[in-house]
C-alpha cells in the first residue's frame, strides 16, 4: 500500500541496488525537492553521497545557515559549500536587463557546480574509493510530464580552468521523486527528518534575489532587499497566512526614488513592492487579499527597520497579465 514509509523503503532498496559501492553527488538549492531527494539518497547510501551547495549571494536571509547547519544536523549528510558570491556579483555588475541577468546567473551556476563536481571526481580518483557515477536530481512528476518523459544521462562538461580534468564527466541520474507530487514530497521529507523550514518552503526562483532587484544587482541592494524580505516573510508567517499564499515576492525598485519624511528629516529612498499571490500551479495567479492590519505591520516595520526604504506598495495584478515575479 501507498504509505510514506513504503515509498521510502522501496526507493532505498532501488537506490542501493543501483548504486552499489559507487559514489553519488547532489546539488542542494535549499529548496524542498533537492533537499528531500538528497535525504532519501542519504538514507540509502550514507556517506557515499556528497552534496554541493552553491552560495551565489542571491539567497534570502538565513538560507545558507538552514542548509549548512539545520539540514546537515538533522540529515547527517556530507556537504561542500561553494562560496561564489563575489564571482556572481562581479559577473552581474552593470547588468540591468532581466534576461541577461538570468543568463549570467544560470551560466555561472552551472560553471560553479561543474567545477565543484570535477574537484570531487578528481578527489575520488586520487583516493582509494570508487568513482562518482551518479547525480541526484529532485525531479517531480509534474516536471516529468512537462518535459515529455524521457530520462537519461546528464552530460556535464567540465571547464579547463583546472589542470588535468577529464573532458566530460558523465553521470547517470538518480531521480527518486519522479513519481511524486509536491505534497507527497513534503510528507516524505518530514518522515525523513528534513527541517520544517525547508520542507514547508514556498517556491523561490533559482536566480534568487537577483531578479527581485529591478536594476543593477549590487551587494548594498541585496542587503536592503534581504532585510525587507525577511520582515515580510516573518509577519506573514506570524499572521498564519503561509497556507493561503503561494508565495510573496518582495521586489526592490532600485532605480526609483521618492520623497518621504521620517523623524524631522526629508528622505529620498526606494520603494519595495509586496507581491502576495494565490495559485494552484503558478501558471495563473491572483493577488492575495491580505488583511489590512497585516499589511500595515509589514509596511511600518520595513520603513522603520530598513534604511533606504521609505515606501511599501502592494501589487494588485493577477497573472495574466502580470507574471508572479517582476523580471
Ligand atoms: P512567473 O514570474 O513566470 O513565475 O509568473 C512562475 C513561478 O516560477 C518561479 N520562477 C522561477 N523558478 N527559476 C525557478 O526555479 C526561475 O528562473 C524562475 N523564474 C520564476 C516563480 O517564483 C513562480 O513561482
Amino acid at each position: 500500500d501507498w504509505t510514506n514509509e513504503s515509498v521510502i523503503d522501496e526507493q532505498v532498496d532501488l537506490i542501493r541496488a543501483r548504486v552499489g559501492n559507487k559514489k553519488v553527488i547532489c546539488g542542494l538549492s535549499g529548496g524542498v525537492d533537492s533537499s528531500v531527494a538528497a535525504a532519501l539518497v542519504h538514507k540509502a547510501i550514507g556517506d557515499q553521497l556528497t552534496c554541493v551547495f552553491v552560495d551565489h549571494g542571491l539567497l534570502r536571509q538565513d538560507e545558507r545557515v538552514q542548509v549548512e547547519k539545520d539540514y546537515v544536523d538533522s540529515i547527517g549528510v556530507r556537504l561542500v559549500t561553494v562560496d561564489a558570491r563575489e564571482q556572481f556579483l562581479s559577473q552581474l555588475a552593470g547588468v540591468t536587463d532581466p534576461e541577461e541577468k538570468r543568463k549570467i546567473i544560470g551560466r555561472e551556476f552551472i560553471r560553479t557546480f561543474e567545477t565543484a563536481a570535477s574537484d570531487l571526481v578528481l578527489e575520488a580518483q586520487e583516493g582509494e574509493g570508487e568513482e562518482i557515477a551518479f547525480l541526484v536530481q529532485g525531479t517531480l512528476y509534474p516536471d516529468v510530464v512537462e518535459s515529455g518523459g524521457g530520462s537519461g544521462t546528464a552530460n556535464i562538461k567540465s571547464h579547463h580552468n583546472v589542470g588535468g580534468l577529464p573532458d566530460d564527466i558523465q553521470f547517470q541520474l538518480i531521480e527518486p521523486l519522479r513519481a511524486l507530487f509536491k505534497d507527497e514530497v513534503r510528507a516524505i521529507g518530514r518522515e525523513l527528518g528534513v527541517p520544517e523550514v525547508i520542507v514547508s518552503r514556498q517556491p523561490f526562483p533559482g536566480p534568487g534575489l537577483g531578479i527581485r532587484i529591478i536594476g543593477e544587482v549590487t551587494e548594498e541592494r541585496l542587503a536592503i532587499l534581504r532585510k525587507a524580505d525577511a520582515i515580510a516573510r516573518e509577519e506573514l508567517t506570524k499572521a498564519g497566512l503561509d497556507g493561503e499564499i503561494w508565495q510573496c515576492p518582495v521586489v526592490l525598485l532600485a532605480d526609483v526614488r521618492s520623497v518621504g519624511v521620517q523623524g524631522d528629516g526629508r528622505t529620498y529612498g526606494h520603494p519595495v513592492v509586496l507581491r502576495p499571490v494565490s495559485s494552484e500551479d503558478a501558471m495563473t495567479a491572483d493577488w492575495t487579499r491580505i488583511p489590512y492590519d497585516v499589511l500595515s505591520v509589514i509596511s511600518n516595520r520595513i520603513t522603520n527597520e530598513v534604511d533606504d526604504i521609505n515606501r511599501v506598495v502592494l501589487d494588485v495584478t493577477s497573472k495574466p497579465p502580470g507574471t508572479i515575479e517582476w523580471e
